[in-house]
């Protein structure tokens, strides 16, 4: 049994979501729960409720779940409810499609008896007022997050969770309020099933955060466990992606991807672009916050 999450706001959720994977529980609850707990936290701002909103003062979470090709769901563009990753497991186990977004998941979300509420705190509020008060455009590139763990934290970013149960059942989901003040109506790479996340159970499974756009472009979560499928170890692959991206996209010295990648048998591997990304490892015999193997 083993669970892995970004960021050290994972550490948290790890430990939220142990009980419930250990002894003989559910990857894809343990996930899930990771997920609604950072979701929850109001003094994560990148996450759920509490998260910074976009340019126009308006918080909108993207968020999916997955466990197989045939077993994926997504919500995009959610505004009124404080667990898009449920939602997205309902729309995995309740429907015929991967992805509701906007209006949609939200009518899909209510249907389904979730409860509607107000994402925007009276703190995230006060930060925007701020932003906006400076005049600044939407930024091209988001506000730095190499150094999310420094306060203030940075601009953005994603709770990702892979975790592998007793049955040898591998798991992964994610969830964000996506880039700070970003344009309405902006969606990143976390509810797109292959960008910030893809889980293959014969293979393994990836999972992204960072600056979306550069993931996005590269297909990241599905490029590394195609690596894994040629043979990669699960850093390599975790490079192999990062390596994309540095090949294919102008960068700014404050853009940042980590990744995490895991295979079935529980050997896994991170990577980042730059310092400052961290791993939370929670297993049987530890509950760490860890570098990445490698830095780009
Ligand atoms: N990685 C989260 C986002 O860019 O929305």
């Amino acid at each position: 049994m083993l669970i892995l999450s970004t960021w050290s706001f994972g550490q948290r959720a790890n430990r939220a979501a142990w009980e419930t994977l250990s002894p003989d529980g559910s990857s894809l609850d343990a996930v899930e729960i990771a997920c609604r707990d950072a979701e929850s936290d109001l003094s994560n701002h990148t996450v759920g409720k509490g998260g910074r909103p976009d340019a126009s003062g308006q918080v909108s979470l993207d968020s999916s779940i997955m466990l197989s090709p045939a077993k994926r769901g997504a919500v995009a563009y959610v505004r009124r409810f404080e667990h898009p990753i449920s939602i997205a497991r309902a729309v995995m186990e309740r429907t015929a499609h991967v992805l509701l977004a906007g209006d949609g998941a939200e009518q899909f979300a209510l249907a389904q008896g979730f409860k509607a509420t107000d994402l925007l705190t009276d703190e995230a509020r006060g930060q925007w007022e701020e932003w906006r008060a400076t005049g600044e455009m939407q930024p091209a590139h988001p506000a730095p997050i190499r150094n999310i763990e420094e306060k203030p934290p940075g601009s953005h970013d994603t709770i990702g969770v892979l975790a592998l149960d007793s049955h040898g059942v591998l798991a992964g989901a994610c969830s964000t309020s996506g880039m700070a003040y970003k344009l309405p109506g902006r969606v990143g790479d976390s509810p797109i099933i292959g960008h910030a996340l893809y889980v293959d159970p014969r293979v393994g499974a990836a999972v992204a955060t960072g600056h979306g756009e550069l993931v996005m472009s590269v297909c990241g979560a599905f490029l590394a466990v195609e690596a894994l499928r040629r043979g990669a170890n699960p850093t390599d692959a975790a490079v192999e992606v990062l390596k994309r991206i540095q090949q294919t996209q102008p960068l700014t010295d404050n853009d940042q991807v980590g990744l995490i990648v895991l295979r079935p048998e529980g050997i896994w591997g991170a990577a980042s672009l730059r310092e400052g990304f961290k791993v939370a490892v929670k297993d049987s015999n530890r509950d760490e916050l860890m570098a990445p193997r490698h830095v780009l």
